[in-house]
C-alpha cells in the first residue's frame, strides 16, 4: 500500500519535472551538453526548482529562446555575479519581504543583515577578502535546501564539514592566524560524540554556537554566554559563584576557561581536588589567602565519598537481586542516589561548599538505605533457606514415623 502509493507520487513528480523541462530551454539544452554535476542535474535537489523557480528567476533572460549568445542579449540576463556580489544576488529576493512573504510567510528576510554584521561578512563587503564565506560557501549552489534534509549543506550532520571546507584548511588559516584544528577538535569533543555515535541533534553544531549568519547566534549578547542556551543549571550556578566577577575581571572566558570550547572532554572526579590534574590548581594554592583549595578539597572528598559508597551500595543491591529476592524499593533508592551524584557533580559550579554537600549528604544517606535495605533482604534469604531446611527435617522424621505407624499396623 505504502509502496503504491510512493511508486505513484515518484511518477507524478517526475511528470512535473519533465512538463517544466518541456516548457524551459534553458533546462533542456543546459541538461544536453551539461555532465552529471552541471547546475541542470544538480538542480533537482535545489529547493528553488522544487518550489516552482527557475533557471530565470535567479539567472534572467528569455527562457523561449533556444541560443544562449540571444539569451545573453535578451532582457534581464544578469549572468552569473562575482562572489562578492553573491550576497546581493541572493539578497535580491531574500531581503524583499512582500515577495518572500507571498513564497513563504513565516520566512525570515534578515539573512544580509546579520551577514553584515559577522567576520565573513565585513571581510567581504567591507575588505573584498574573497577567501571567506558568501551564501553559496555555506549553501552551495544550484543543491540548496533547508537544513532539515539530511542532504542539505546546512543539515546539523553536514554544517562541521561546511564550515571545516576553510576552517580546516590549514594554509588558509594560517593566512589569518587562526586554527585549522577547529573541525578535528569538534570531533573529539563530547557534542562530536553525542551528535556523531548517537545521531543526538540537540548537541550543538558550529552554527548553535556561532549563529547562521550573524555575529552572535540570536538569544545571547555574546559567544562567552553560549553554553547556557542549553546547560541552563551550570550557568545559573556560575553566576551566583564568586567566580562570575572574578573571571569577568580577569577576563577569562566563563565554561570555557575549565572546558575549552571546542575540545571539551568527558568531565571527570579528578578535575577537581588539590593536586594535578585538577583544575583548581591551576589558579589556586594554599596560601592565596582565598578560600578555593579548602573548597576543592572538601568537594573533591565529598565526590570521592559518594563515589565509594554508591558503588558499595550497588554491590550489595546486586547480591539481593542475584537471591531473587524483591528489590523494587531498594532499585528504586538506587535510581535516586545516581541522581544525587550527576546532581553533586552539576552542584559544583556554584563553587561553594555549602551548596554541594548538603546535595552529597543526602546521597550519602540514600546509599545507607539501599545497603540496609539490601542487608535486611539478603538476611531474609538466610533465614527463609534456614527455615526451610527446619521443615523438611521435620517433614522427613515425620514421613518415617508415619511408615513406621503403618507397618505396625499392617503386622497386626
Ligand atoms: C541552446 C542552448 C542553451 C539555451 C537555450 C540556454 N543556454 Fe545557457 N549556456 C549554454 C551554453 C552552451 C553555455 C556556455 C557554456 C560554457 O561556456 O561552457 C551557457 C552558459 C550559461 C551561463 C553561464 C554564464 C554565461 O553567460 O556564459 C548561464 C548563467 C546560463 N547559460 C544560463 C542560461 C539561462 C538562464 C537560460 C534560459 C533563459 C539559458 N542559459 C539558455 C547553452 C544554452
Ligand atoms: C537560486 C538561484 C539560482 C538558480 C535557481 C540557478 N542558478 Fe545558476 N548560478 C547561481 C549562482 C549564485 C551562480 C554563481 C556560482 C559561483 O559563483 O560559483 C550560478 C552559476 C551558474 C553557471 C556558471 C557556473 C557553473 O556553476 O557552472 C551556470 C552555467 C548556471 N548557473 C546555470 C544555471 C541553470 C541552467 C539553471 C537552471 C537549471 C540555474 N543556473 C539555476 C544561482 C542560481
Ligand atoms: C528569485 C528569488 C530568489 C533568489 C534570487 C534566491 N532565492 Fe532562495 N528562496 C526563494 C524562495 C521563493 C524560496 C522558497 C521559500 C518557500 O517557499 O519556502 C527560497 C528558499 C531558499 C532556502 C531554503 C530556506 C528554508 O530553510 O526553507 C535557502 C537556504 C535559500 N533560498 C538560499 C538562497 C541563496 C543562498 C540564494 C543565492 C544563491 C538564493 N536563495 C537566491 C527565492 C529566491
Ligand atoms: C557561514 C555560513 C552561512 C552563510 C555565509 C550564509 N548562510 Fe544562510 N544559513 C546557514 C545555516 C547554517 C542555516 C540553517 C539554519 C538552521 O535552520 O539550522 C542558514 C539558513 C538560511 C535560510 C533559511 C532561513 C533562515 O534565516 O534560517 C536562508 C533563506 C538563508 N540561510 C539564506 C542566506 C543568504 C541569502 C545568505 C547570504 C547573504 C546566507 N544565507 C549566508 C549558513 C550560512
Ligand atoms: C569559504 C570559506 C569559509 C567557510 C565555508 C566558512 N568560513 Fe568562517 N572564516 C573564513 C575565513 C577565511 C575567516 C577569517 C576572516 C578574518 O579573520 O579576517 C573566517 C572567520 C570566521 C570566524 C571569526 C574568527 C575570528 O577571527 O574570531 C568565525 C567564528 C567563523 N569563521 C565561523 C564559521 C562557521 C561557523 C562556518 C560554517 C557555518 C564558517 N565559518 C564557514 C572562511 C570560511
Ligand atoms: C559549543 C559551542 C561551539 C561550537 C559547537 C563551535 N564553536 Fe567555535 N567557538 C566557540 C567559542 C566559545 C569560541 C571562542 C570565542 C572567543 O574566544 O571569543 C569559538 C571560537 C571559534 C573561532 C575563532 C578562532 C579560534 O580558533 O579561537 C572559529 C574560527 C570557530 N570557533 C569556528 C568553529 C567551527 C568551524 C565549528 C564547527 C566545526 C565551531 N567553531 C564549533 C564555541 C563553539
Ligand atoms: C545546543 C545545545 C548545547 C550547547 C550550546 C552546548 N552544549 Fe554541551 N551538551 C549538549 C548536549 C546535548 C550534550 C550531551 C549530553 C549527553 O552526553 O547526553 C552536551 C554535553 C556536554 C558536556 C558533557 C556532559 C557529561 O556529563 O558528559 C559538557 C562538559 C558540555 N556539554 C559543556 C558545554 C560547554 C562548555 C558549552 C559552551 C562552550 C556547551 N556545552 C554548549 C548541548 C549543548
Ligand atoms: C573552574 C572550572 C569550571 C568552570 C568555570 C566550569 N566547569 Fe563545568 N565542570 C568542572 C569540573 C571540575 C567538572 C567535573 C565534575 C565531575 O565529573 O566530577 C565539571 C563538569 C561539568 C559538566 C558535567 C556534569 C554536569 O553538570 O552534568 C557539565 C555539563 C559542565 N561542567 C558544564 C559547564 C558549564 C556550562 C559551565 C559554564 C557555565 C562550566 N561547566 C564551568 C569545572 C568547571
Ligand atoms: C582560571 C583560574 C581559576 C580556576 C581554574 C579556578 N579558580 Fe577559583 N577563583 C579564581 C579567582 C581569580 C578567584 C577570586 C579570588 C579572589 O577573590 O581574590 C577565585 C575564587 C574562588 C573561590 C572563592 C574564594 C574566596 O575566598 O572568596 C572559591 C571557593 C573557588 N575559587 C574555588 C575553585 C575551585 C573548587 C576550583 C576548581 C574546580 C577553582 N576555583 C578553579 C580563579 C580560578
Amino acid at each position: 500500500m505504502f509502496k503504491k502509493s510512493f511508486v505513484y507520487l515518484m511518477i507524478c513528480m517526475f511528470s512535473a519535472v519533465m512538463v517544466s523541462a518541456a516548457e524551459n530551454n534553458c533546462l533542456t539544452c543546459h541538461a544536453d551538453f551539461e555532465e552529471e554535476d552541471g547546475p541542470s542535474h544538480l538542480i533537482t535537489k535545489d529547493i528553488h526548482i522544487q518550489k516552482g523557480l527557475g533557471c530565470v528567476d535567479c539567472h534572467g533572460g528569455d527562457a523561449s529562446l533556444d541560443d544562449m549568445d540571444d539569451v545573453r542579449d535578451s532582457k534581464g540576463y544578469k549572468g552569473v555575479p562575482s562572489y562578492k556580489d553573491v550576497p546581493k544576488f541572493c539578497a535580491s529576493c531574500h531581503s524583499d519581504a512582500a515577495y518572500m512573504h507571498d513564497h513563504n510567510p513565516s520566512m525570515p528576510t534578515d539573512q544580509l543583515e546579520k551577514y553584515k554584521t559577522s567576520v565573513h561578512g565585513k571581510q567581504l563587503l567591507k575588505k573584498g577578502d574573497t577567501n571567506v564565506a558568501n551564501c553559496i560557501s555555506c549553501h552551495t549552489v544550484h543543491q540548496i535546501n533547508t537544513a532539515k534534509l539530511p542532504h542539505s549543506s546546512t543539515h546539523p550532520h553536514n554544517i562541521p564539514e561546511t564550515c571545516g571546507k576553510c576552517h580546516a584548511n590549514t594554509e588558509l588559516m594560517k593566512g589569518y592566524g587562526l586554527e585549522a584544528t577547529v573541525l578535528e577538535d569538534y570531533k573529539a569533543s563530547v557534542h562530536g560524540a553525542a551528535l556523531y555515535e548517537r545521531g543526538d541533534l540537540s548537541a550543538p553544531v558550529c552554527n548553535d554556537c556561532h549563529g547562521n549568519h550573524g555575529a552572535a547566534p540570536p538569544g545571547v549578547s555574546s559567544l562567552v554566554a553560549v553554553c547556557g542556551t542549553c546547560h541552563a543549571i551550570e550557568s545559573e550556578l556560575f553566576n551566583n559563584s564568586p567566580h562570575k566577577v572574578a573571571y569577568e575581571e580577569n577576563d577569562f572566558p566563563m565554561c570555557m576557561t575549565c572546558h575549552s570550547n571546542h575540545k571539551i572532554l568527558k568531565p571527570e572526579d579528578k578535575w577537581i581536588g588539590t593536586e594535578e590534574p585538577a583544575l583548581c590548581v591551576e589558579c589556586h594554592s594554599t596560601d592565596d589567602g582565598t578560600t578555593g583549595i579548602e573548597t576543592a578539597a572538601g568537594i573533591s572528598n565529598a565526590l570521592k565519598s559518594l563515589v565509594q559508597a554508591q558503588s558499595e551500595a550497588q554491590l550489595a543491591l546486586d547480591e539481593a537481586i542475584e537471591k531473587g529476592m524483591a528489590t523494587t524499593d531498594a532499585e528504586f533508592k538506587m535510581k535516586e542516589l545516581r541522581q544525587s551524584l550527576i546532581q553533586t557533580r552539576t552542584k559544583l559550579h556554584s563553587f561553594n561548599l555549602d551548596s554541594v554537600l548538603p546535595r552529597a549528604e543526602q546521597g550519602m544517606k540514600e546509599a545507607d538505605e539501599v545497603k540496609k535495605n539490601s542487608a535486611t533482604l539478603i538476611e531474609e534469604f538466610y533465614f527463609r533457606r534456614k527455615g526451610l531446611g527446619v521443615t523438611s527435617l521435620i517433614f522427613t522424621f515425620l514421613i518415617i514415623g508415619l511408615y513406621f505407624l503403618i507397618r505396625k499396623v499392617e503386622k497386626k
